[in-house]
Protein backbone atom coordinates (compact mmCIF):
# COMPACT_ATOMS: atom_id res chain seq x y z
CA UNK A 1 0.00 0.00 0.00
CA UNK A 2 1.45 3.37 -0.91
CA UNK A 3 0.25 5.75 1.82
CA UNK A 4 2.83 7.96 2.83
CA UNK A 5 5.25 9.96 0.50
CA UNK A 6 7.88 12.12 1.06
CA UNK A 7 8.93 14.18 -1.86
CA UNK A 8 13.27 14.43 -1.87
CA UNK A 9 14.60 17.88 -3.33
CA UNK A 10 10.93 19.56 -2.97
CA UNK A 11 12.83 23.10 -3.20
CA UNK A 12 14.86 21.95 -6.59
CA UNK A 13 13.77 22.99 -10.45
CA UNK A 14 12.25 19.36 -10.88
CA UNK A 15 10.64 18.75 -6.94
CA UNK A 16 9.20 21.59 -7.30
CA UNK A 17 7.10 20.23 -10.61
CA UNK A 18 7.29 17.17 -8.84
CA UNK A 19 4.46 18.90 -6.28
CA UNK A 20 2.53 20.57 -8.80
CA UNK A 21 1.68 17.28 -11.00
CA UNK A 22 1.11 15.61 -7.42
CA UNK A 23 -1.70 18.39 -7.00
CA UNK A 24 -2.68 18.75 -10.92
CA UNK A 25 -2.97 15.05 -11.20
CA UNK A 26 -4.29 14.52 -7.59
CA UNK A 27 -2.08 11.77 -6.75
CA UNK A 28 -3.42 9.73 -4.25
CA UNK A 29 -1.38 9.61 -0.40
CA UNK A 30 -2.27 9.41 3.48
CA UNK A 31 0.42 11.95 4.24
CA UNK A 32 2.82 13.73 2.59
CA UNK A 33 6.52 15.43 3.56
CA UNK A 34 9.05 17.67 1.83
CA UNK A 35 12.82 16.94 2.16
CA UNK A 36 15.73 19.26 1.23
CA UNK A 37 19.24 20.17 2.70
CA UNK A 38 19.86 22.29 5.87
CA UNK A 39 19.80 24.85 4.15
CA UNK A 40 15.87 24.61 3.51
CA UNK A 41 15.05 22.91 6.46
CA UNK A 42 12.37 24.79 8.10
CA UNK A 43 11.73 27.29 5.74
CA UNK A 44 8.02 26.67 4.20
CA UNK A 45 6.02 25.48 0.77
CA UNK A 46 2.73 26.05 -0.21
CA UNK A 47 1.29 22.39 -1.87
CA UNK A 48 -2.66 22.19 -2.58
CA UNK A 49 -3.11 25.74 -0.56
CA UNK A 50 -1.78 24.44 2.90
CA UNK A 51 2.14 25.83 4.06
CA UNK A 52 4.27 22.52 4.81
CA UNK A 53 7.36 23.09 7.17
CA UNK A 54 10.47 21.59 4.90
CA UNK A 55 12.53 18.75 6.66
CA UNK A 56 16.15 18.67 6.26
CA UNK A 57 17.19 15.52 4.95
CA UNK A 58 17.98 12.30 7.40
CA UNK A 59 17.78 8.37 7.84
CA UNK A 60 14.74 9.08 10.37
CA UNK A 61 13.03 11.41 7.89
CA UNK A 62 12.31 7.78 6.20
CA UNK A 63 10.30 6.27 8.72
CA UNK A 64 6.55 4.67 7.80
CA UNK A 65 7.63 6.62 4.03
CA UNK A 66 6.31 3.96 1.45
CA UNK A 67 6.74 5.79 -1.69
CA UNK A 68 9.74 8.67 -2.10
CA UNK A 69 9.74 10.55 -5.23
CA UNK A 70 13.61 12.06 -5.14
CA UNK A 71 15.22 14.47 -7.36
CA UNK A 72 18.65 15.77 -5.71
CA UNK A 73 22.19 15.71 -7.27
CA UNK A 74 23.79 12.59 -7.70
CA UNK A 75 25.64 12.32 -4.45
CA UNK A 76 22.76 12.94 -1.85
CA UNK A 77 20.85 10.28 -3.81
CA UNK A 78 23.92 8.27 -2.92
CA UNK A 79 23.67 8.54 0.85
CA UNK A 80 19.72 8.44 1.70
CA UNK A 81 18.56 5.84 -1.06
CA UNK A 82 19.75 3.53 1.51
CA UNK A 83 17.93 4.99 4.25
CA UNK A 84 14.84 5.37 3.01
CA UNK A 85 14.83 1.53 1.68
CA UNK A 86 16.16 -0.10 4.53
CA UNK A 87 12.83 1.51 5.62
CA UNK A 88 10.94 -0.22 3.30
CA UNK A 89 10.17 3.13 0.83
CA UNK A 90 10.21 2.50 -2.79
CA UNK A 91 12.12 5.32 -4.16
CA UNK A 92 11.81 6.87 -7.73
CA UNK A 93 15.41 8.40 -8.36
CA UNK A 94 15.46 11.24 -10.80
CA UNK A 95 19.74 11.63 -10.37
CA UNK A 96 21.43 9.79 -12.33
CA UNK A 97 23.04 7.88 -9.09
CA UNK A 98 21.47 4.29 -10.40
CA UNK A 99 20.15 4.72 -13.50
CA UNK A 100 22.80 2.55 -14.92
CA UNK A 101 23.15 -0.38 -12.01
CA UNK A 102 21.80 -3.50 -13.20
CA UNK A 103 19.20 -4.16 -10.27
CA UNK A 104 17.47 -0.97 -11.22
CA UNK A 105 14.77 -0.79 -13.32
CA UNK A 106 15.06 2.76 -15.53
CA UNK A 107 11.61 3.14 -16.41
CA UNK A 108 9.91 5.78 -18.78
CA UNK A 109 6.34 4.93 -19.06
CA UNK A 110 5.35 4.90 -22.29
CA UNK A 111 8.39 2.74 -23.62
CA UNK A 112 8.81 0.23 -20.79
CA UNK A 113 6.37 -0.11 -17.98
CA UNK A 114 6.88 -3.74 -17.18
CA UNK A 115 10.46 -3.24 -15.98
CA UNK A 116 8.77 -1.73 -12.73
CA UNK A 117 7.78 -5.38 -11.57
CA UNK A 118 11.61 -6.33 -10.64
CA UNK A 119 12.36 -3.17 -8.36
CA UNK A 120 14.63 -3.85 -5.60
CA UNK A 121 13.18 -0.81 -3.91
CA UNK A 122 14.96 1.72 -6.44
CA UNK A 123 13.52 3.11 -9.93
CA UNK A 124 15.24 5.34 -12.16
CA UNK A 125 14.19 7.72 -14.19
CA UNK A 126 16.43 8.90 -17.28
CA UNK A 127 17.99 11.88 -18.08
CA UNK A 128 16.04 14.18 -20.01
CA UNK A 129 17.42 14.15 -23.14
CA UNK A 130 17.47 10.58 -23.28
CA UNK A 131 13.54 10.34 -22.18
CA UNK A 132 11.93 12.59 -25.31
CA UNK A 133 14.12 11.01 -27.41
CA UNK A 134 13.13 7.33 -26.63
CA UNK A 135 9.64 8.11 -25.86
CA UNK A 136 9.85 9.44 -30.03
CA UNK A 137 11.67 6.40 -30.80
CA UNK A 138 9.05 3.89 -29.57
CA UNK A 139 6.25 3.92 -32.26
CA UNK A 140 8.77 3.36 -34.90
CA UNK A 141 10.93 1.11 -33.07
CA UNK A 142 7.61 -0.70 -32.39
CA UNK A 143 6.58 -0.66 -35.89
CA UNK A 144 10.02 -1.37 -37.61
CA UNK A 145 13.17 -1.72 -35.42
CA UNK A 146 15.82 1.10 -35.21
CA UNK A 147 19.46 0.15 -36.22
CA UNK A 148 20.89 3.47 -35.53
CA UNK A 149 20.20 7.26 -33.97
CA UNK A 150 21.91 10.62 -34.99
CA UNK A 151 20.43 13.28 -32.18
CA UNK A 152 21.59 16.75 -31.78
CA UNK A 153 20.30 18.62 -28.91
CA UNK A 154 19.27 21.83 -28.20
CA UNK A 155 19.17 22.08 -24.19
CA UNK A 156 17.70 24.60 -22.05
CA UNK A 157 19.53 26.09 -18.49
CA UNK A 158 17.03 24.75 -16.54
CA UNK A 159 18.52 21.14 -17.18
CA UNK A 160 21.06 22.64 -15.43
CA UNK A 161 18.64 22.89 -12.32
CA UNK A 162 17.35 26.29 -10.51
CA UNK A 163 20.65 27.76 -10.35
CA UNK A 164 21.31 27.25 -14.43
CA UNK A 165 17.85 28.85 -15.05
CA UNK A 166 18.77 32.13 -13.06
CA UNK A 167 22.00 32.50 -14.73
CA UNK A 168 20.53 32.62 -17.80
CA UNK A 169 18.23 35.30 -16.52
CA UNK A 170 21.40 37.23 -14.55
CA UNK A 171 23.50 36.39 -17.49
CA UNK A 172 21.49 37.96 -20.28
CA UNK A 173 20.80 40.64 -18.02
CA UNK A 174 24.40 41.68 -17.31
CA UNK A 175 25.30 40.96 -21.16
CA UNK A 176 21.94 44.16 -21.79
CA UNK A 177 23.75 46.31 -19.09
CA UNK A 178 27.43 45.90 -20.54
CA UNK A 179 28.29 44.13 -17.38
CA UNK A 180 30.75 41.11 -17.05
CA UNK A 181 29.08 38.44 -15.12
CA UNK A 182 30.38 35.36 -13.35
CA UNK A 183 29.27 32.01 -14.36
CA UNK A 184 28.94 28.94 -12.08
CA UNK A 185 26.47 26.95 -13.41
CA UNK A 186 28.36 26.98 -17.06
CA UNK A 187 31.76 26.94 -17.94
CA UNK A 188 31.36 29.51 -20.99
CA UNK A 189 28.57 32.26 -20.92
CA UNK A 190 25.04 30.80 -21.64
CA UNK A 191 23.34 34.33 -22.61
CA UNK A 192 23.62 35.01 -26.47
CA UNK A 193 25.99 31.85 -26.94
CA UNK A 194 25.64 28.08 -27.50
CA UNK A 195 27.60 25.64 -25.67
CA UNK A 196 28.67 22.34 -27.20
CA UNK A 197 29.51 20.35 -23.93
CA UNK A 198 27.25 19.34 -21.65
CA UNK A 199 28.82 17.05 -18.93
CA UNK A 200 32.45 15.89 -18.73
CA UNK A 201 34.54 14.03 -20.96
CA UNK A 202 33.37 10.67 -21.14
CA UNK A 203 34.39 8.52 -23.88
CA UNK A 204 36.23 9.03 -26.92
CA UNK A 205 35.13 12.61 -26.99
CA UNK A 206 31.72 12.51 -26.24
CA UNK A 207 30.84 13.95 -23.22
CA UNK A 208 29.22 12.38 -19.76
CA UNK A 209 25.25 14.04 -21.25
CA UNK A 210 25.82 12.36 -24.78
CA UNK A 211 27.33 8.87 -23.42
CA UNK A 212 23.86 8.89 -20.95
CA UNK A 213 22.00 8.94 -24.18
CA UNK A 214 23.68 6.01 -25.71
CA UNK A 215 23.90 4.26 -22.66
CA UNK A 216 20.18 4.61 -21.08
CA UNK A 217 18.40 4.28 -24.52
CA UNK A 218 19.82 1.01 -25.00
CA UNK A 219 19.20 -0.18 -21.11
CA UNK A 220 15.02 1.36 -21.74
CA UNK A 221 14.84 -0.40 -24.98
CA UNK A 222 16.28 -3.71 -23.77
CA UNK A 223 18.37 -3.42 -26.80
CA UNK A 224 22.75 -3.27 -26.83
CA UNK A 225 22.53 -3.08 -30.88
CA UNK A 226 20.87 0.44 -31.59
CA UNK A 227 23.86 2.81 -32.61
CA UNK A 228 23.36 6.22 -31.62
CA UNK A 229 25.76 9.02 -32.05
CA UNK A 230 24.79 12.29 -29.79
CA UNK A 231 26.18 15.86 -29.55
CA UNK A 232 24.57 17.93 -26.46
CA UNK A 233 24.27 21.37 -26.68
CA UNK A 234 23.14 24.19 -24.26
CA UNK A 235 21.13 26.80 -25.77
CA UNK A 236 19.93 29.82 -23.90
CA UNK A 237 16.36 28.71 -24.27
CA UNK A 238 14.83 28.98 -20.57
CA UNK A 239 12.96 25.98 -20.26
CA UNK A 240 12.37 22.99 -22.98
CA UNK A 241 15.03 20.74 -24.40
CA UNK A 242 14.83 20.21 -28.38
CA UNK A 243 16.43 17.36 -30.64
CA UNK A 244 17.22 16.73 -34.07
CA UNK A 245 16.77 12.97 -34.96
CA UNK A 246 17.64 11.18 -37.53
CA UNK A 247 16.58 7.61 -37.01
CA UNK A 248 18.03 4.57 -39.59
CA UNK A 249 14.89 1.85 -39.50
CA UNK A 250 15.36 -1.81 -40.07
CA UNK A 251 12.98 -1.69 -43.03
CA UNK A 252 11.18 0.95 -45.20
CA UNK A 253 9.02 3.35 -43.95
CA UNK A 254 6.72 5.74 -45.72
CA UNK A 255 6.89 9.45 -44.07
CA UNK A 256 3.38 9.39 -44.15
CA UNK A 257 3.13 5.95 -42.23
CA UNK A 258 5.25 7.21 -39.61
CA UNK A 259 3.18 10.70 -39.18
CA UNK A 260 -0.02 7.84 -38.40
CA UNK A 261 2.63 6.13 -35.74
CA UNK A 262 3.53 9.44 -33.88
CA UNK A 263 -0.33 10.85 -34.32
CA UNK A 264 -2.14 7.51 -32.54
CA UNK A 265 0.95 7.09 -29.77
CA UNK A 266 -0.11 8.41 -26.16
CA UNK A 267 2.27 10.60 -25.30
CA UNK A 268 3.50 12.26 -28.46
CA UNK A 269 1.59 15.56 -30.25
CA UNK A 270 2.17 15.61 -33.56
CA UNK A 271 3.24 19.10 -35.13
CA UNK A 272 4.04 18.66 -38.52
CA UNK A 273 2.56 21.30 -40.79
CA UNK A 274 5.75 23.41 -42.47
CA UNK A 275 3.45 25.07 -44.98
CA UNK A 276 1.46 26.36 -42.34
CA UNK A 277 4.63 27.14 -40.02
CA UNK A 278 3.49 24.35 -37.54
CA UNK A 279 6.11 22.51 -35.95
CA UNK A 280 7.47 22.42 -32.20
CA UNK A 281 9.15 25.26 -30.19
CA UNK A 282 10.17 25.50 -26.94
CA UNK A 283 7.80 28.46 -26.27
CA UNK A 284 5.02 26.04 -26.90
CA UNK A 285 6.34 22.46 -25.04
CA UNK A 286 6.69 24.74 -22.00
CA UNK A 287 4.68 23.45 -18.90
CA UNK A 288 3.52 21.06 -21.42
CA UNK A 289 4.03 16.83 -20.22
CA UNK A 290 3.66 15.39 -23.70
CA UNK A 291 6.72 14.87 -26.47
CA UNK A 292 6.06 17.04 -28.86
CA UNK A 293 7.25 15.80 -32.78
CA UNK A 294 7.59 17.74 -36.46
CA UNK A 295 9.66 18.58 -39.49
CA UNK A 296 8.96 14.52 -40.65
CA UNK A 297 11.59 14.25 -43.49
CA UNK A 298 12.70 11.04 -45.06
CA UNK A 299 16.44 10.95 -45.03
CA UNK A 300 17.52 12.06 -48.47
CA UNK A 301 21.11 11.09 -48.06
CA UNK A 302 20.38 7.45 -47.34
CA UNK A 303 18.14 4.51 -47.32
CA UNK A 304 15.78 4.05 -44.33
CA UNK A 305 16.45 7.08 -42.81
CA UNK A 306 14.07 9.30 -41.15
CA UNK A 307 14.53 12.66 -39.66
CA UNK A 308 12.77 14.87 -37.52
CA UNK A 309 12.27 17.62 -34.97
CA UNK A 310 11.49 16.56 -31.08
CA UNK A 311 10.47 19.13 -28.28
CA UNK A 312 9.89 18.43 -24.36
CA UNK A 313 9.40 20.35 -21.05
CA UNK A 314 13.14 18.77 -19.50
CA UNK A 315 11.52 19.76 -16.14
CA UNK A 316 8.19 18.05 -16.50
CA UNK A 317 8.70 14.73 -19.53
CA UNK A 318 12.12 14.69 -19.15
CA UNK A 319 12.28 14.75 -15.67
CA UNK A 320 9.29 15.20 -13.01
CA UNK A 321 5.92 13.80 -15.70
CA UNK A 322 8.10 10.47 -16.10
CA UNK A 323 8.95 10.57 -12.35
CA UNK A 324 4.76 10.74 -11.41
CA UNK A 325 3.99 8.43 -14.18
CA UNK A 326 6.06 5.77 -12.35
CA UNK A 327 4.51 6.57 -9.15
CA UNK A 328 0.88 6.18 -10.91
CA UNK A 329 1.91 3.06 -12.39
CA UNK A 330 3.22 1.69 -8.87
CA UNK A 331 -0.38 2.71 -7.61
CA UNK A 332 -2.34 1.14 -10.29
CA UNK A 333 -0.12 -2.22 -9.57
CA UNK A 334 -0.74 -2.42 -6.21
CA UNK A 335 -4.74 -1.36 -6.70
CA UNK A 336 -5.08 -4.11 -9.18
CA UNK A 337 -2.53 -7.13 -7.44
CA UNK A 338 -5.43 -5.76 -3.97
CA UNK A 339 -8.49 -7.43 -6.49
N1 LIG B 1 16.57 19.90 -14.38
C1 LIG B 1 16.24 18.96 -15.24
O1 LIG B 1 15.75 19.20 -16.36
C2 LIG B 1 16.45 17.50 -14.87
C3 LIG B 1 15.94 16.51 -15.71
C4 LIG B 1 16.13 15.16 -15.39
C5 LIG B 1 16.80 14.84 -14.22
N2 LIG B 1 17.30 15.83 -13.42
C6 LIG B 1 18.01 15.44 -12.21
O2 LIG B 1 17.19 15.76 -11.09
C7 LIG B 1 18.02 16.10 -9.97
C8 LIG B 1 17.59 17.46 -9.43
O3 LIG B 1 17.78 18.41 -10.44
P1 LIG B 1 17.24 19.90 -10.35
O4 LIG B 1 17.38 20.45 -11.70
O5 LIG B 1 15.91 19.96 -9.66
O6 LIG B 1 18.36 20.56 -9.36
P2 LIG B 1 18.21 21.79 -8.37
O7 LIG B 1 17.26 22.80 -8.89
O8 LIG B 1 19.60 22.21 -8.10
O9 LIG B 1 17.58 21.16 -7.04
C9 LIG B 1 18.32 20.28 -6.22
C10 LIG B 1 17.48 19.85 -5.03
O10 LIG B 1 18.28 18.95 -4.24
C11 LIG B 1 18.33 19.44 -2.92
N3 LIG B 1 19.64 19.16 -2.31
C12 LIG B 1 20.87 19.55 -2.75
N4 LIG B 1 21.83 19.15 -1.89
C13 LIG B 1 21.20 18.50 -0.89
C14 LIG B 1 21.63 17.86 0.30
N5 LIG B 1 22.93 17.81 0.64
N6 LIG B 1 20.70 17.29 1.11
C15 LIG B 1 19.39 17.36 0.78
N7 LIG B 1 18.90 17.93 -0.34
C16 LIG B 1 19.80 18.50 -1.16
C17 LIG B 1 18.14 20.93 -3.02
O11 LIG B 1 17.70 21.43 -1.77
P3 LIG B 1 18.08 22.93 -1.30
O12 LIG B 1 17.14 23.84 -2.04
O13 LIG B 1 17.81 22.89 0.17
O14 LIG B 1 19.51 23.17 -1.66
C18 LIG B 1 17.07 20.99 -4.11
O15 LIG B 1 15.81 20.74 -3.54
C19 LIG B 1 19.47 16.06 -10.48
O16 LIG B 1 20.04 14.81 -10.17
C20 LIG B 1 19.31 16.20 -11.99
O17 LIG B 1 20.37 15.61 -12.69
C21 LIG B 1 17.13 17.15 -13.71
Amino acid sequence: MIENIAVVGATGAVGSIVLELLEERNFPFKSIKFLASKRSAGKSLTFKGELHVIEELSPNAFQDIDLVIASTPDEVSLEFTPWAVERGAIVIDESGAHRMMEHVPLVVPEVNPEAIENHQGIIASPNCSTTQMVVAMKPIYDAVGISRVVVSTYQAPSGAGAAGEQELFDGTQSHMEGKSFDYQAFAHPIAFNLIPQIGSEKFEGYTSEEMKMVFETRKIFGDETIQICPTCVRVPVVNCHSESILLETKSALEVDAARELFRNFEGITLQDDLASQSYPMPIDANKKDDVFVGRLRKDISGPNGLAFWCVSDNLRKGAATNAVQIAELLVNRNATCGT
